[in-house]
């Protein structure tokens, strides 16, 4: 099959290699010149694709980069793999998902297969592509992306892949192309279960992150480990799972999606009383660890230096979008402790380059990756770990 994808970036990319590795010719289609001539040079962008994976496609002529829409005419299936964030306000920002249904209005006069797989709430495809793509018969699906970055366990295969369509042959065409590459396959009864499962499945974790934040600050006020009780409540051997706390959550998925749902939640009348004090107990995260590194470092941290480790949002990955770790830093700020970052990883970030572990007064663990020394962090003189993995460490 030829296929062609809108957007390059994690989803995108991560599809394109999936679908190349079936056979399928597949071209990339992306706005960013610079990411596109990346590509086409065989350098990849993300973990879990190597350079040498993605150039062996190139050369092979089974990938090829473009910011020609012209590309999209001609391909037995278009997936759509766009942002999806949110507005000033929180509220869906669907403009992305609309640019894409529009280069298709315009350049694909023959019909083919439609599938999104950019994050949204249910009605998405329906309402806000398939309504603006006018005067050619495509078919429309919408296959959720549950790529978890970094993730060696799961991967495009062995994920099993929801998909629903406007239609029983859209379906069965895009049951056809994931097979192609992906082990397990579920119809759903529409498009808009599919696109529910997905945001409901990231509200879960939303959901359940921010309870066991709240459990970490009720557990430390009472003189408990948070994480012993989890591992204990864990031997359960049913009716539990484990979460971890942390210091908020990152991303463009968890932060993002579940304010989706509460935004079709509130069109409908239901209020979204869950996600919304998920949201608060998140959000506030950042400030309940600078509150315990104040306390722990001796009631102030006016004139120390600080050392934050790890500032992507989750560890062993470079992408820093929704970091927590930003909300941190600037509250260490604010108490007027001296601040530096350090994640090789990240390397360059808000206009400041990774420092290396040293000697400092205060280390503030935020994320781990693989790579980096608890002996590194260590050489500090007071150590707060976010991520229960230090020994003897403070933290949450
Ligand atoms: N990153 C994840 O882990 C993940 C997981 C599951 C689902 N998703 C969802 O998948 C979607 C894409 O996320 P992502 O992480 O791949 O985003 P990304 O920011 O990594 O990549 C998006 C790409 O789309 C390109 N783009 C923007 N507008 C375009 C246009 N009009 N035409 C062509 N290209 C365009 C951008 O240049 C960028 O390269 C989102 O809806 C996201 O919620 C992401």
């Amino acid at each position: 099959m030829r296929i062609a994808i809108i957007g390059q970036g994690y989803v995108g990319l991560t599809i394109a290699v999936g679908a190349a590795s079936a056979g399928n010719s597949v071209v990339g289609f992306d706005v960013n010149q610079d990411l596109v001539n990346q590509l086409n040079s065989g350098n990849s962008h993300i973990e879990g694709i190597s350079n040498s994976q993605l150039a062996g496609f190139v050369s092979s002529g089974l990938f090829t980069a473009s910011t020609d829409p012209l590309v999209l005419e001609g391909s037995d299936v278009i997936v759509i793999a766009v942002p999806t964030p949110l507005d000033r306000d929180r509220n869906p920002d669907l403009s992305f998902v609309h640019a894409a249904a529009e280069l298709i209005n315009q350049h694909v006069k023959t019909p083919t297969l439609v599938i999104n797989e950019s994050t949204s709430y249910p009605g998405t495809l329906r309402k806000e592509i398939a309504a603006r793509i006018t005067g050619v018969e495509h078919l429309f699906a919408s296959s959720p992306e549950r790529v978890d970055p970094g993730n060696t366990e799961w991967g495009t295969k062995n994920t099993p892949r929801l998909i629903g369509g406007l239609t029983p042959t859209a379906v069965a065409k895009a049951r056809e192309f994931y097979a192609s590459f992906c082990d397990s396959i579920i119809e759903v009864s529409s498009p808009e279960v599919a696109e529910a499962a997905k945001i409901f499945e990231n509200t879960f974790r939303q959901v359940n992150i921010a309870l066991v934040n709240e459990f970490a600050q009720i557990s430390d006020a009472l003189g408990i480990s948070s994480r012993e009780v989890i591992e204990a409540a864990a031997t359960k051997p049913y009716g539990f799972m484990p979460f971890n706390p942390g210091p908020g959550v990152g991303g463009h998925c968890i932060p993002v999606d579940p304010s989706y749902l509460a935004h079709v939640a509130n069109q409908v009348g239901v209020p979204a009383t869950f996600i919304k004090r998920a949201n608060e107990v998140n959000l506030a995260m950042p400030a309940y660890v600078v509150k315990r590194v104040v306390a722990g470092a001796g009631g102030s941290i006016a004139g120390k230096s600080v050392v934050v480790v790890g500032v992507s949002y989750k560890a062993n990955v470079a992408d820093t979008r929704e970091t927590p770790a930003a909300a941190v830093i600037d509250l260490l700020r604010a108490q007027g402790a001296i601040v530096v970052w350090h994640d090789d990883l990240v390397g360059s970030w808000r206009g400041e380059s990774s420092a290396a572990l040293g000697k400092f007064d205060i280390a503030v663990v935020v994320i781990k990756h693989d790579g980096v020394s608890d002996a590194a962090i260590k050489f500090s003189k007071y150590v707060f770990d976010c991520t229960g993995t230090i020994a003897d460490a403070e933290g949450i």
